[in-house]
């Protein structure tokens, strides 16, 4: 049995096979996609409910799509106007979700565990879309699926991944799945975001931009996230891009053939100049379309539903 979950809460938790079983799944997804093929009965008669307490776009559509994509009913719960702003709590806010009828959940939420917390009240299936600075596990797995259709096999590839380390949910799953996969992962940035601690995951920390992307096959800039820090970790957004911002300076250091990743949204001209993140490199908008054949196959994987025995996408 390669896949036995019903949540899907951190890449931490995933085993090398589990990952390589949402990649292959996902894989399945995307060539049926790419044939035009018809929507799926797989989640047929299904409501997921997309509780997103954070904002999005890229994460909520494409979980909306791929849901759509297997024939579920999809609600997009919007926070603005729910009785969260008049002091409901996350779990009565989900038991009556569950008490409408919806059949899973996915969740995003400023708070690190929260999904968690739902999938042990919840009788039903519960997807982390992002759960404050902890976890960010299908943008991982969407990460290390576009850098295989890239690279082939991940095992010795060297990716940087450069920026605000420390508040990332997405460095973190991406850092879980590809030390799984064999990569050799670097993370760079300032000191204050990039601590030494963050070895313990199995990862090289370095401050020294120029030595990291010498032999880099995948440099991944992550956004700096002020809305989650508490205080300044770093005199400016401008010292921040003269010291570690992406411009084509700086990518003349890469080898002409790594691939540039950013899962957004992009503070162009911060961590990365709009020439690079629209140039040749960069894979970032192949990542979001990436995003819903992986979404497809978490959805359907934690719904208990055997891709492999829907002949659609044979
Ligand atoms: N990558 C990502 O999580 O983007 P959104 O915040 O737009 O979903």
């Amino acid at each position: 049995m390669l896949w036995n979950r019903r949540h899907l809460l951190t890449l931490e938790e995933l085993s090398l096979d589990e990952i390589r079983h949402v990649h292959a799944t996902a894989a399945a997804f995307k060539r049926d996609l790419g044939r035009g093929g018809k929507k799926l009965a797989a989640l047929a008669g299904q409501t997921v409910v997309n509780l997103f307490l954070e904002p999005s776009t890229r994460t909520r559509l494409a979980f909306e799509m791929a849901a759509r994509r297997l024939g579920a009913d999809v609600i997009s719960f919007d926070a603005a106007s729910s009785s969260t702003t008049k002091g409901e709590t996350l779990r009565d806010t989900a038991e009556n979700i569950r008490a409408l009828g919806a059949d899973m959940i996915v969740l995003r939420h400023s708070a690190a565990g929260s999904p968690l917390y739902l999938s042990r009240l919840l009788d039903i299936p519960v997807v982390n879309a992002g759960d404050g600075a902890h976890e960010h596990p299908t943008q991982g797995l969407l990460d290390t699926f576009t850098m295989q259709e890239r690279l082939g096999s991940l095992r010795g590839r060297k990716v940087v991944i450069l920026g605000d380390i420390l508040f990332s949910r997405v460095a973190r799953s991406n850092i879980h799945a590809l030390t799984k996969l064999g990569a050799a992962v670097t993370v760079v940035g300032p000191a204050t975001l990039v601590p030494g601690w963050f070895r313990a995951l199995g990862v090289t920390v370095s401050h020294d931009l120029r030595g990291a992307l010498a032999d880099a096959e995948v440099v991944m800039l992550l956004r700096i996230q002020h809305e989650r820090q508490m205080v300044g970790m770093f005199p400016s957004l401008g010292e921040y891009t003269g010291m570690f911002g992406l411009n084509q300076t700086r990518a003349s250091w890469l080898n002409p053939k790594a691939i540039i990743m950013h899962p957004g949204p992009i503070n162009r001209g911060v961590e990365i100049d709009s020439e690079l993140a629209d140039g040749p490199n960069s894979v970032i908008l192949e990542q979001v379309t990436n995003g819903i054949a992986v979404r497809m196959a978490v959805l359907s994987l934690c719904a208990g539903v055997s891709p492999e025995g829907d002949q659609d996408i044979q």
